[in-house]
């Protein structure tokens, strides 16, 4: 992909001084040290994990079966820090009510930075409570592995749903507003997720959205644990400040919830690029495909909250969560045709 000519949004007192000063050299640099970096995460995360050292094996005894006091009923999946199994209490094996355990994996638990964002996860989810955020129920350790016990969503995550259920507009944006009450409650608690994407959204069977995986989340109370020139995240999903190696803040969240609603309203990503490193030019300089054109009969309203979700700049995106459910309630009031919540009454948008 070519590079948009333009040096407009660079030359905004928003970027670091520095950045300004040299940003090509600067860009060319860090776009090939995140292509490193990205690289060596990637081929890390492609080496197979082995759910199967923690199912039953009949010769070992029932005690295979077990990681703390929870027994391994089934691999729900396996993400790239971590397997999830679906498990029951072992003093209840009977139990109905199952758990799923996310197990960090045992490529990572030696690292040590690794092991502090486990740890960080387990501290920002512990005592959080909110409909549309994953519930922790305790956390402990299995030779020498963290895991988290949390509520088990008996549903898939976003991408398999897309992929499976074909929702339509009304679901989708029901989806998404729900999305932002989570990115909400999350942001009030000075938390910032950092890794927004399909994988990391579950919905349970009847539609209740369930934002997981804090593995990269960071919150201003607690330390950061991610080393200095490292990089973290999704390319496809992270916003250009992210890259240029800026303090992410909820705005960062927001640029993410951009390309995530760009993918779930058009099926396609906002850029057309494929490797790290042109999605790295995408987000720094191209302008992003309209939602609108990919499907016409899209509501302008929608089309337009997306494409100022993925500003450039985090000044000219919406500044919090609320005010994107806010853009997008009328928007789904239109489209079922009830008055809106600002007590207007609109009609069907085709
Ligand atoms: N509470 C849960 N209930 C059901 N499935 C889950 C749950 N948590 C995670 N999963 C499944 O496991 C996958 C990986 O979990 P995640 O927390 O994203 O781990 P990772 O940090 O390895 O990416 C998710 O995409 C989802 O499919
Ligand atoms: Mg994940």
């Amino acid at each position: 992909m070519q590079p948009v000519e333009t040096t407009d949004w660079i030359e905004r007192p928003t970027l670091e001084v520095t950045v300004r000063a040299d940003w090509r050299t600067k860009l060319r640099i860090a776009s090939k040290r995140l292509e490193a970096a990205l690289r060596r995460l990637f081929s890390r995360a492609a080496k197979p994990v082995t759910p199967h050292l923690y199912v039953a094996r009949p010769s070992e005894g029932p005690a295979a079966q077990l990681i703390g006091t929870w027994r391994v009923l089934d691999v729900l999946a396996s993400g790239t820090s971590a397997t999830v199994y679906r498990v029951v209490p072992a003093w209840a094996p009977n139990s109905t009510e199952h758990f799923a355990l996310k197990l960090h994996s045992d490529r990572l638990a030696s690292e040590q930075d690794a092991r502090s964002r486990f740890r960080r996860e387990i501290r920002i989810l512990k005592g959080f409570k909110h409909r549309n955020v994953v519930g922790m129920i305790e956390a402990g350790e299995h030779q020498g592995r963290l895991f988290i016990v949390m509520e088990l969503v008996e549903g898939r995550n976003l991408r398999q749903a897309l992929e499976r259920q074909k929702p339509q507009l009304t679901g989708k944006l029901d989806w998404s507003i729900q999305i932002t009450r989570a990115l909400s409650a999350v942001h009030r608690r000075g938390i910032v997720h950092r890794d927004l994407k399909p994988e990391n959204i579950l919905t349970t069977r009847v539609g209740v959205i369930k934002l997981a995986d804090f593995g990269l989340a960071v919150q201003d109370k607690l330390q950061q644990v991610t080393r200095t020139g490292l990089l973290v995240g999704t390319p496809a999903y992270m916003a250009p400040e992210t890259l240029l190696g800026g303090e992410p803040d909820k705005r960062s969240d927001l640029y993410s919830l951009g390309v995530l609603l760009h993918e779930i309203f058009t099926g396609r990503m906002p850029f057309e690029a494929s490797t790290v490193s042109q999605f790295i030019d995408a987000h720094l300089f191209a302008r992003p495909i309209s939602p609108q054109r990919v499907c016409p009969g899209m509501p302008k309203g929608l089309s337009d909250v997306i494409l100022k979700l993925l500003e450039k700049s985090p000044e000219d995106r919406y500044q919090t969560a609320d005010e994107v459910r806010e853009a997008l309630e009328p928007v789904l009031a239109a489209v079922v045709g009830v008055p809106d919540p600002r007590g207007h009454r609109t009609g069907i948008v085709a």
